[in-house]
């Protein structure tokens, strides 16, 4: 057992950016499952949306954010990110993180649904290692933080008042340890692992989400779950992403007959938001009988393709596809995760003592869709708000005898291969895309039945996961942004315009947009005025 100031649990964008504002503030640690590189983070394309340019006004950030939201955006956290994210970028760029330029101006591209060019980039296509390089550097000239590799976080530590620590594994040697400080960063990510399909890294289990929950943790709008459009779709080759500034810079989707189908499900075409692209791609896939639509980038020329997407360039020669000459065979996959641990705009969860920010959490910023490039930005912008709200509130460290009982000395750390792939298989077919009652009723089944009191805490924290996004998926009646359900085919503003909430011990339940912890939440008909047989 040991004692520090403060356990930040993650190493991506907002874990590292944590780590950095608390430098200076007493024993840091910064636990993280794999190498400290290993995150979404590192494999961020497409760039960060920040206001640069004199063309553009935070305002229509805003709107933007909004609009793509539909309907679920807390607007507080929308103006913090879009207001203080130019500020946080400046502060990256003057540790040293190289975005691309012409000239001297910074070179931004569009992406879907954005009303203006916005989107910075590094190294073409390799924006989040940009930015992984330039924190770590600026990490290794501080003092007072130790990063753990390999050290994988299973449970939360708490008693009745606050987060006292966590319990986690060593993965090299199997030693479980517990520690404990005054707060707990959690900076997690996203979950896409739960699905067969995902452009994630493996990694995203999801594990900070259900840890919390698992504690008594505020968890919101977990249904909401973005599917990117196009992920490589190729035999033998991992669903790599084919980031969306492809389709920004002129490329087009083609169906397998080689014609150009966007134009006929959305006025923007390519750039219409992701959920109806991804639909688009899927009603195509089943219209012509296949299981895969192609991006075609040719006409951009090699020269271009090479400058702008150097990186997906290289990947696809390396599957013998030269996106120059070929074109590139993509479909769907589970991307981005819109709720989480519901916190406020400083990071602060349900539980004192207990903070996240990034994917991990659910302030609010995304609603039921999320604007492309905005989640690097959240990550920053709010990873350094959660350490600041840690430092401000002052804790006590915890002493170290109330929680000596509480760590065996090993665990195990892998859910059976078994578990696994009939989880992600029925997560993917049943709670995938396109959802209904009747699957999603099927999925829980099988997901409850899976657990047992007698799984270890990763296995738990797996399942509980998925347990949580079908269970939300099951409770809105109705379909919004990335959310689409055949038996609800329509939104359904007068009934569902709230967050979707879960609390250990109680049924789902809705949340007020801009109410970040509701004092008693209840049943749909509390809210609504009625239920829905
Ligand atoms: P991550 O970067 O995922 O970091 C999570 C960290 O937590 C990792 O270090 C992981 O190892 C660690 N961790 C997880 N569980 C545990 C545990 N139990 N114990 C200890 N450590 C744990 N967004 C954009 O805005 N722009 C883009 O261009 C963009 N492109 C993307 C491309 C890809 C391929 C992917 C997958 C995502 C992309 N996104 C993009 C989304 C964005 O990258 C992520 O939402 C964002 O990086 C999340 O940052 P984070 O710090 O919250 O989590
Ligand atoms: C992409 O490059 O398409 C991913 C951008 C994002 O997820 O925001």
């Amino acid at each position: 057992m040991e004692r520090v100031d403060y356990i930040v649990i993650g190493s991506g964008i907002a874990g590292l950016r944590a780590t950095l504002e608390l430098v200076g503030h007493g024993e840091i640690v910064v636990l993280t499952k794999e190498r400290v590189t290993q995150s979404s983070t590192e494999y961020a394309q497409g760039g960060v949306a920040v206001v640069m340019s004199d063309d553009d006004d935070i305002s229509l950030h805003y709107e933007d954010t909004l609009r793509a939201g539909a309907g679920l955006c807390d607007p507080d956290p929308v103006k913090v990110l879009v207001e203080e994210g130019p500020t946080y970028i400046e502060e990256l760029i003057g540790w040293g993180a190289r975005f691309d330029r012409v000239g001297d101006q910074l070179e931004l591209g569009q992406e879907a649904a954005h009303s203006r060019r916005r989107i910075l980039h590094a190294r073409g296509d390799s924006t989040g290692r940009e930015i992984v390089r330039t924190m770590l550097g600026r990490l290794r000239r501080v003092d007072g933080v130790q990063v753990r590799q390999h050290a994988l976080s299973l449970q939360l530590l708490t008693d009745d008042r606050r987060c006292l620590g966590v319990r986690y594994v060593d993965t090299i040697t199997g030693e479980c340890h517990a520690m404990v400080a005054r707060a707990v960063i959690l900076a997690t990510g996203g979950a896409g692992q739960v699905f067969a399909q995902t452009t994630n890294p493996d990694v995203a289990t999801g594990d900070g989400i259900a840890m919390a929950y698992r504690a008594g943790a505020l968890v919101a709008d977990m249904e909401f779950v973005q599917f990117h459009p196009t992920a490589l779709n190729l035999p033998g080759a991992p669903r790599f992403l084919l980031s969306e500034a492809m389709r920004g810079e002129g490329g087009r989707l083609r169906n397998s007959r080689g014609e150009a189908f966007m134009p006929r499900y959305h006025p923007r075409a390519e750039m219409a938001p992701r959920d109806v692209v991804a639909r688009a791609i899927i009603s195509e896939m089943e219209r012509t009988g296949t299981a895969t639509v192609f991006l075609d980038v040719r006409h951009l020329g090699a020269s271009f393709l090479k400058r702008r997407f150097p990186r997906i360039y290289r990947t696809c020669l390396k599957y013998n596809l030269d996106i120059a000459r070929d074109l590139i065979p993509v479909s769907p996959a589970a991307h981005y995760i819109m709720g989480g641990v519901r916190t406020d705009v400083f990071g602060r969860t349900s539980i004192p003592g207990l903070y996240a920010a990034g994917e991990v959490a659910c302030s609010g910023i995304h609603g039921a869709n999320r604007l492309a490039s905005n989640s690097l930005l959240e990550g920053l912008v709010f990873g350094a708000r959660a350490a600041q709200a840690a430092k401000e509130d002052g804790w006590e460290r915890p002493s170290l005898g109330r929680l000596a009982h509480r760590c065996d000395e090993r665990a195990s750390w892998r859910v059976p291969d078994q578990i696994v792939q009939r989880v992600r298989e029925a997560m993917w077919q049943k709670v995938g895309l396109i959802r209904s009652g009747r699957e999603l009723q099927q999925a829980l089944a099988l997901l409850e039945g899976l657990d047992s009191p007698a799984s270890d805490d990763v296995t738990r924290n797996f399942l509980t996961v998925a347990q949580l996004i079908a269970r939300a998926a099951l409770f809105r009646r109705e379909s919004r942004g990335s959310h689409y359900r055949t038996d609800y085919p329509h939104r359904d503003d007068e009934r569902w315009l709230v967050h979707s909430g879960q609390q250990r011990g109680r049924s789902p339940f809705p949340i007020p947009v801009g109410d970040v912890f509701p004092e008693a939440g209840g049943d749909i008909s509390q809210v609504m005025g009625r239920t829905d047989s």
